[in-house]
């Protein structure tokens, strides 16, 4: 028994009902790429919660007698059976802790406010949203938990739904993997980032130009998977843990020209990893090349604090502070949204 086995008796289990939850999506400053067992990162990660880009779901739950799991998942009001293999799996995995999850049918009703294909990870704000409806479940069954071990066991699920995710359970700066530079990190979840911010980090702005539209050739997963026998992968553990303790005090002192250099960094160290494994792969596009260009030469010439950094995907986020806002949402606007598809941009900010 650990602290997230449940102390429920599965004889309770016979009450239908509804639970909801919101979980925002992130964005990773130090990048998670490359894993072990189950779902245990092989670098610590660090990531900003966003504000506007999230999922909300509803679980609705009738009891049933069958053994096998049954989820139907319905996206912004359609059936969709995409997501259910990946439903199956994440139940297996966490089943141990949630004792009810062969009781019921279960409803999934979940929308997203941001567009499907936009490169926001709705795998982390949905896993998230999910995990947090089944703690919901599970305190509504009779567990007393307080907020924080809510958030803690929600954290500790999303992550076997997909590791990003249990960083979104947090807003603002959130850090999961076990690291020497992070007090109380673990590898089972994510905590709130635990040291001094810098106000200039507040309300820290982040426009997702959407480069590409079309589906992802590689997925994460498979990503992950390269990393196993990746030529290059002990170098890139521990440039991310050295660039999380470095970043830790960028961010105290508020040091947005040190942040930026290392932001790009585990941007581009990412996309490296993707080219240089065997298979390799891009997700680079020509206008994800273009827009990183420009950014760099817009810092040449105004000493803006506009940096970028990437997902797994060919989207890109730019970052910069709230008091840079008029200037780089001009710059934005007038000289990179011609790189985007249809001219999409999508304007968040996390706390
Ligand atoms: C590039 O969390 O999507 O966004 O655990 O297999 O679901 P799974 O992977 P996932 O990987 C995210 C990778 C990343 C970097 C990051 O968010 O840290």
């Amino acid at each position: 028994m650990n602290q997230f086995h449940s102390k429920l008796n599965v004889q309770d289990f016979k009450t239908e009902g509804k639970v909801s939850a919101k979980c925002s999506s992130n964005i990773a400053l130090i990048k998670y790429w490359g894993k072990k067992d189950v779902q245990i990162p092989m670098n610590p990660s660090l990531s900003f919660t966003l504000n506007n880009s999230y999922t909300s779901s509803e679980l609705i739950f009738k009891p049933k007698n069958s053994e096998e799991f049954l989820v139907n998942v319905y996206l912004d009001n359609q059936l969709n059976e995409l997501f259910v293999p990946r439903i199956y799996t994440f139940f297996d995995r966490i089943e141990e802790f949630i004792p009810f999850l062969r009781n019921y049918e279960f409803d999934i009703i979940t929308h997203n406010t941001f567009p499907h294909s936009s490169g926001i990870a709705s795998s982390a704000s949905g896993m998230g949203a999910l995990a947090l409806c089944l703690v919901e479940m599970e305190e509504k069954f009779g567990t007393n938990f307080t907020k924080e071990e809510k958030l803690k066991k929600a954290s500790f699920l999303a992550r076997l739904g997909s590791g990003s995710a249990c960083r979104s359970l947090y807003p603002g700066l959130s850090v999961w993997g076990e690291s020497e530079f992070v007090e109380g990190s673990s590898d089972l979840y994510a905590i709130p980032y635990p040291y001094e911010i810098h106000e200039i980090f507040r309300n820290f702005q982040d426009t997702i130009l959407l480069i590409d539209e079309g589906q992802k050739k590689v997925s994460s997963s498979v990503g992950h998977k390269l990393m196993e026998n990746h030529p290059y992968a002990k170098q890139r553990f521990s440039s991310a843990n050295e660039n999380l303790s470095k970043i830790i005090h960028a961010i105290e002192k508020g040091d947005l020209k040190e942040f930026g250099a290392i932001v790009e960094h585990e941007a581009l160290s990412l996309h490296a990893m993707m080219f240089t494994s065997f298979p390799s792969f891009i997700l680079m596009k020509p206008g994800t090349i273009a827009v990183i260009e420009k950014v760099r030469d817009f810092r040449a010439q105004t000493s803006a604090n506009l940096y970028f950094t990437l997902d797994a995907g060919a989207n890109v986020h730019l970052l910069y502070p709230e008091n840079e806002k008029k200037l780089c949402m001009d710059y934005i606007e007038n000289e990179l949204k011609p790189f985007c598809a249809k001219g999409k941009v999508i304007n968040d900010f996390s706390f």
